[in-house]
């Protein structure tokens, strides 16, 4: 009797059991879904989605749609599948690994495909089971070429706006800064501002700048080189430079110019122009780095027709700028700013006969 109740409770669950509900579960996404059911995917990448369906009856079709808001907020539902065949095949695949699992591929995902996608079933006319995730798909910021300024030059007191455009979803940020941590012209170290405005470039603000773009997906950065071309500008080493009679002594001009001179000579104050090394004279151009040059007029032996003013004249594409420099008689030798010694003009020979002896000697022995 007992085991008759039994048996009936048995038969019972059974019953209860292949009459069970239909389920529809989407159990696994990737890239994953957080806690809140939200995949966050990448641009280009492909989103793939398991849905697994239970109790499945004869006749009923697994599908899936989407639903996702127009940019003028209208609901918008899109029909993707129905079993194995999805109606859009350039954009979408359905795959069956297992039974009772239909899984969607969305191919190289876009902007456009962020919505609610839904894996369902119609149980009546008036009844479905549903499973939903939501896809968001989000960009690493690009630079936009023809709004993002390129490597330039630009003449002093130019206006300048220096360009950076970045899109990426979501809104990427932008940072400028200087390469090497100089300020930038407006006098801050960095900048939010997508443009950089320099009302009037001036030749400290050359160099290399930075534009920095990021969002939550991704950075990028890139270098913008910014040349600024302006005429020489001149300091004298010593605007007064004293010696003495028979002595060596050097003039020197310090130049800063973009781009580099094309002319650069000495005029005495008699007229007479000292543009290359002659006699007692050597004019010398070295080139430092970053636009710098030195301008120097060595003068072997000083006479007493040499004291009087001197002016150095430097000239570029963009200008021509001149510095003075004075030689007054001295009672007592100077040194030579250079070698840092006293030179006369017979230490001169006598340095050159140390030099002829030893060479002599070689060819004899
Ligand atoms: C799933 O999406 C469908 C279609 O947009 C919607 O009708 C349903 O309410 C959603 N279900 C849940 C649990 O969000």
């Amino acid at each position: 009797m007992n085991c008759f109740y039994y048996l009936i409770i048995l038969f019972q669950l059974i019953l209860i059991v292949s009459s069970q509900n239909p389920t529809v579960e989407i159990v696994k996404t990737e890239p994953a879904a957080n806690k809140g059911r939200v995949i966050y995917a990448q641009r280009d990448e492909d989103v793939t989605i398991w849905c697994y369906v239970e109790n499945l009856r004869p006749l009923t079709k697994v599908r899936y749609q989407k639903t996702s808001k127009s940019p003028t907020g209208k609901v918008q539902l899109i029909d993707i599948s129905e079993n194995e065949r999805p109606k859009d095949n350039t954009k979408y695949a359905i795959e069956k690994p297992k039974d009772f699992t239909w899984r969607l591929r969305i191919k190289s995902t876009q902007t456009h495909d962020s919505g609610v996608y839904s894996c369902y079933i119609r149980i009546s006319e008036y009844k479905s089971e549903f499973s939903n995730v939501t896809l968001i798909v989000f960009s690493k910021p690009t630079f936009v070429d023809h709004k993002t300024t390129s490597d330039a030059e630009y003449k002093k007191d130019e206006h300048v706006k220096l360009q950076c455009t970045t899109e990426g979803d979501p809104k990427p940020y932008i940072e400028w800064t200087r390469v090497g941590n100089a300020l930038l012209p407006i006098g801050r170290e960095r900048s939010e501002n997508p443009v950089l405005d320099i009302s009037r470039i001036q030749p400290q603000d050359r160099g290399l700048y930075r534009c920095r773009s990021w969002n939550m997906m991704g950075e990028i950065s890139r270098q913008i080189a910014v040349g600024v071309l302006f005429p020489p500008v001149i300091e004298a080493s010593y605007s007064i430079v004293k010696q003495t009679e028979g002595y060596l002594i050097e003039l020197q001009c310090l130049v800063e110019v973009n781009p580099s001179p094309t002319t650069a000579y000495w005029l005495k104050e008699d007229g007479e122009i000292i543009a290359r090394s002659n006699g007692r004279y050597a004019v010398n151009t070295f080139k430092g780095a970053f636009g710098h040059y030195t301008i120097e007029l060595v003068i072997n032996g000083v006479k007493s027709t040499d004291y009087g003013s001197y002016s150095c004249y430097v000239t570029n594409v963009i200008g021509t700028e001149h510095q003075s420099v004075t030689l007054i008689r001295s009672d007592v030798p100077m040194p030579s700013f250079k070698q840092g010694k006293i030179i006369s003009s017979s230490s001169m020979i006598k340095s050159s006969y140390f030099i002829m002896i030893p060479l002599f000697l070689c060819t004899f022995l």
